[in-house]
């Protein structure tokens, strides 16, 4: 794994070749995965995601010819961004540039403007993996203008101006969790967040005999946006129906009691829903007493949920959670379930560390068998939120 130091130094290295002079200002903010807590943020329910050690880093330098304009070079070398700082910011071409622009948006309505900068991004975050690329560069945009204005906005703050971005200027409507935890993560720690209340507490999980493994199945399903918004539309119509503000304050006793008024389908989508945010608690609770059994379990139930009531999951994700049932408790596996927003992705495993050289090889040569594809699997520990590196 490159560290962060390195990733930086990379990156510094490619502003040096793209732009011929060094950069002034590093900053990176991390992906996350989702150990459980899964569709429920848009629920106010309770969500259990961890930084990664996965970064979208940006290294950054006034513009050399003097103009209000944000340009970013993506080391990847797809096309550029140019967001104009003394105009209203609107959504444009190239469509990754919205998450960036929606971000300077959101300080300009602020009142902060960073003034022109030339910016070069390098991310590590795989792209549509459910591993949160895109909060990555809206948290790293985001700390960059802090770092250059010289002005912290509060946490909270700087986390929802980055989810209005996705949800305005990138038209993803989803919910908080992606960017509070790249905001906010703590090495060693989990997440737990309160999506209603917007509290956070941290787990720690520093016991080193357990790691979180992130198998990537490299299936990319196009259904993403219209599916996400589809579930959260059913979840609210279920919340309408049951007479509650959110499925937060729905119970399995309600629910039942309700069947008759709701279409099997947004039937099934509460019941998911309610018993995922049941699920994050008793799992938080886990972490923090180490038991890892439980919270495996745990995570083989919210998988089943996701899957046949919920129906985000897909055949690949399937098959990487039946490869970790089948390596079991004994091969090493607590449990095993797919991760993010879904319909393709990346499948979290709980596993033990002494074992994951073997659990890594039984797993890929198992899904390729299976799939014919090649998955890409890692191991994190829990990482730190947005950080300045040179500042
Ligand atoms: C995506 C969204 C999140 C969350 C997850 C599902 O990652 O960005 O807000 O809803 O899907 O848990």
């Amino acid at each position: 794994m490159t560290s962060l130091q390195q990733l930086a130094a990379d990156t510094a290295q490619k502003f040096v070749q793209s732009y011929g002079r060094p950069p002034r200002w590093i900053v990176a903010a991390p992906g996350r995965v989702n150990v459980i807590g899964e569709h429920v943020d848009y629920n106010d329910g309770y969500v259990l995601p961890m930084a990664i050690e996965h970064y979208a880093v940006m290294a950054a330098d006034r513009s050399a010819d003097g103009k209000t304009v944000m340009q970013i070079r993506d080391s990847s070398g797809v096309a550029p961004v140019l967001v104009d700082l003394s105009v209203p910011v609107q959504p444009g071409e190239p469509k990754w540039g919205n998450y960036p622009r929606g971000v300077i948006a959101g300080f300009l309505e602020l009142g902060l403007n960073p003034g022109g900068l030339d910016v070069l991004l390098h991310s590590t975050v795989p792209m549509g993996g459910g591993l949160s690329s895109s909060a990555a560069l809206e948290v790293a945009t985001a700390t960059l203008i802090e770092t250059v204005a010289g002005k912290k906005i509060d946490p909270v703050t700087k986390a929802l101006l980055c989810q209005k971005a996705e949800n305005d200027f990138a038209g993803v409507p989803c919910g908080i969790m992606d960017q509070f935890v790249s905001v906010m993560g703590r090495q060693n720690h989990l997440l737990l967040l309160d999506c209603r209340s917007r509290k956070t507490e941290l787990v720690p999980m520093s016991d080193a005999s357990v790691s979180l493994m992130i198998i990537n199945t490299n299936v990319k399903h196009e259904l993403v946006g219209g599916g996400y918004a589809e579930r959260r539309q059913q979840c609210e119509q279920a919340a309408k129906i049951l007479g509650v503000p959110a499925l937060r304050d729905a119970t399995p006793e309600m629910l039942e009691h309700a069947k008759g008024r709701l279409s099997n389908v947004v039937f099934r989508r509460a019941r998911h829903a309610i018993s995922e945010i049941e699920r994050t608690v008793h799992a938080a609770e886990g972490v923090r007493a180490s038991n890892w059994p439980t919270v495996g379990q745990l995570m083989y139930a919210s998988h089943a949920s996701l899957r046949d009531d919920y129906e985000v999951s897909c055949r690949e994700l399937d098959t990487v959670v039946e490869i970790a049932e089948d390596i079991g408790y004994k091969g090493g596996i607590y449990g095993c379930r797919m991760t993010g927003g879904g319909f393709g992705g990346c499948a979290v495993a709980l596993v033990k560390t002494e074992l994951v050289p073997a659990i890594t090889e039984k797993i890929a040569a198992e899904y390729k068998k299976k799939t014919k594809i090649t998955a890409t699997i890692f191991v994190s520990r829990p990482a730190a939120g947005a950080t300045v590196i040179k500042g």
